[in-house]
């Protein structure tokens, strides 16, 4: 199956959202990714609910909400989740994880847990069963800009592996973090499936989103 492209709305031009929201249904993106930050778990803030409440009215691509905050169990509901958004939380930042995770599948929404570069992939052992997606992060979150951490691509395949060996084929990697066209290709064949596309890609400035994008879709077919 061909790796998916979830675009970093913290990365479009505010002011050409819908041309660009526009651009990147042409281009077939998978996901809208929308980075949730609460100046704790991450010294940053971004985007807020009723700013992506808007977005839905504009677009028809499912969303794939990052949740960087402390305790993302107790500000899932203040999100406008549907049935087949992908939804992350950091293991490192939820105390009840298999609650939370079993919550977002309530909500009829794929679950997802997100590690930092830092995090063993250990660490998501005890909720596979869980799970649809682990979103490994490739930089440390919080900015867009950033430089990969190499030892990240190591993790992707030891991931892929270590999956492989347990029987669960279906849990797909989300790679985030400095996706360029260089690094998605290192990811891909380390075996990553979902690709966040932001500054390092698609989000130029004076650059064609959907040209860009389309560029991305074939590095990671
Ligand atoms: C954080 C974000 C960033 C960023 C990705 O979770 O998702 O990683 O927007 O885009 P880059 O790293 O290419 O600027
Ligand atoms: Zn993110």
């Amino acid at each position: 199956m061909a790796g998916k492209l979830s675009p970093s709305m913290m990365c479009v031009n505010y002011l050409q959202l819908e041309t660009s929201i526009r651009a990147l249904e042409r281009a077939g993106a998978d996901y809208l990714h929308f980075d949730i930050m609460d100046g704790h778990f991450v010294p940053n803030f971004t985007l807020g609910p009723d700013f992506i409440r808007c977005i839905r009215e504009l677009a028809s691509i499912p969303f794939d909400y990052h949740f960087m905050v402390e305790r993302p169990e107790n500000l899932l509901s203040v999100f406008d989740i549907r049935p087949g958004d992908m939804v992350s939380v950091h293991q490192e930042a939820s105390v009840h994880l298999q609650r939370t995770l079993q919550r977002i599948r309530e909500l009829g929404a794929r679950p997802s847990v997100a590690i930092n570069p830092g995090t063993p992939i250990l660490s998501v052992e005890e909720v596979l069963d869980d799970i649809d997606a682990v979103l490994l992060m490739t930089v440390n979150p919080g900015f867009a800009g950033q430089k990969l951490i190499p030892s990240t691509l190591r993790k992707i395949s030891a991931l892929r592996r270590h999956l492989a060996d347990r029987g669960y084929d279906r849990i797909e990697i989300e790679v985030d973090g400095n996706v360029s066209w260089e690094h998605a290709s290192a990811m891909r064949r380390a075996g990553a499936d979902i690709f966040v596309a932001g500054t390092s890609s698609i989000f130029r400035k004076d650059e064609d989103i959907e040209a860009l994008a389309n560029r991305l879709r074939e590095v990671i077919a």
